[in-house]
């Protein structure tokens, strides 16, 4: 993987503390106990080679969803199911389509297979659809759409996605990317929106494939677990390019248990929802602007070179993501902590952010 995605050692190198991780968009809570208890129970098989269709896993998923077992493929993160799509639809001389400043692993996913990323431009932070449409031609074959966009954290509505659907060409497959899910649910409901009704589209054997990861608000990131809805005879194509065996045992068990732990993951949403006003409202009264976020992190322009920015903010203590590799070379990406973690991040901005207040407001323009 690139640097741009490797995750930052967990201690600074200055003061041998423990570095606060607030740059790869995990949970900051860990998993749920339910999955804890499930990983303590399942280590001890380890000796044993995993249920290559995660069979039980699977089934699970497909009754929570309300859909046939073989609309669902479980993969080593979403990220894996991005990369069978990619293999299974492109090649040299097709392309897939997305937009600007968007999920970093689809350009590496789409490269890998000698296809090419074109890359529509954004409106106002947030993915623009129209602008995506324009830029399919008759060589695209995927669509994909990060809803919420990762980066940015904005997201377009599910009114907004309906239209959209029916205006891509039927042979494509729209790749609808909800790995944060829980997070844009609970920011909808607050804010009285609509976000998703992708699974509707899967129900009706639309050509698009929803992703969905253990990663983010179940908190088990480590242990590489997420998967695809979508076509069967799709989902069949790219179950058989799957690595034997990729999704171990314990992660297997341990996502079943943080399926079913829904009050865990509705207290992550809550407090990603407060936590994400109280860490917003710390960088507006710096004088920085930060785009709406429906996910667990937030998109800021620090208004300066953000490598920098992000180097003195490690300095003391607290890693956040710069975001030059996505074209914004001004901004970064910090994930919403516990409020514990927030408030350390609060007081290193505000050491950090002196040299900022001295070079005047012009210099904290968003987007300048
Ligand atoms: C938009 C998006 N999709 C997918 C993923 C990756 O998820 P996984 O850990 O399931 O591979 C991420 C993680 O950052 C993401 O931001």
């Amino acid at each position: 993987m690139s640097s741009a995605l490797s995750s930052s050692p967990t201690r600074n190198e200055f003061e041998q503390q423990p570095l606060i991780k607030l740059d790869s968009n995990e949970n900051p809570f860990g998993p749920s106990p339910r999955a804890l208890e499930a990983i303590e129970n399942a280590v001890g098989m380890s000796n044993l080679y995993p249920d290559d269709d995660c069979r039980p896993l699977r089934l699970k998923l497909a009754a929570h969803h309300g859909l046939p077992p073989e609309q669902v493929l479980v993969t080593a993160g979403s990220t894996a199911m991005l990369a069978l799509l990619c293999q299974t639809l492109l090649g040299p001389g097709l392309n897939a389509v997305t937009s600007e400043r968007s999920f970093i692993v689809y350009s590496m996913a789409v490269h890998a297979t000698g296809a090419q990323l074109i890359e529509a431009p954004m409106r106002d932070d947030t993915c623009d659809l129209g602008a995506i449409l324009n830029a399919i031609d008759a060589n695209t074959r995927i669509v994909f759409l990060a809803n919420p966009n990762n980066p940015t954290g904005t997201m377009v509505t599910a009114e907004a996605v309906e239209w959209f659907i029916a205006q891509v060409p039927a042979h494509l497959v729209v790749v609808l990317d909800e790995a944060y899910y829980e997070f844009a649910s609970h920011f909808a409901m607050l804010r009285r929106v609509n976000y998703s009704n992708s699974l509707d589209y899967v129900a009706r054997g639309a050509s698009v494939v929803v992703l969905r990861t253990f990663s983010k608000a179940h908190g088990l990131a480590g242990l590489r677990v997420g998967y695809g809805l979508g076509p069967s005879e799709l989902l069949g194509y790219c179950s058989r390019m799957r690595n034997t065996y990729s999704v171990p045992s314990v992660a297997q068990a341990a996502a079943i248990e943080a399926l079913e732990d829904t009050g865990y993951t509705a207290q992550v949403a809550e407090s990603n929802a407060l936590q994400a006003r109280f860490l917003a409202g710390q960088l507006e009264a710096m004088g920085y602007r930060v785009a709406p976020t429906s996910a667990n992190f937030l998109y800021c322009d620090t208004g300066e070179d953000a490598a920098g920015f992000a180097g003195r903010l490690r300095e003391e203590g607290v890693a956040v993501r710069p975001l030059g590799a996505w074209g914004a070379p001004s901004c970064i990406r910090v994930t919403i902590g516990t409020r514990e973690q927030n408030e350390i991040f609060a007081r290193a901005l505000r050491r950090v952010g002196v040299a900022h207040d001295r070079r005047g407001p012009a210099a904290m323009r968003f987007g300048g």
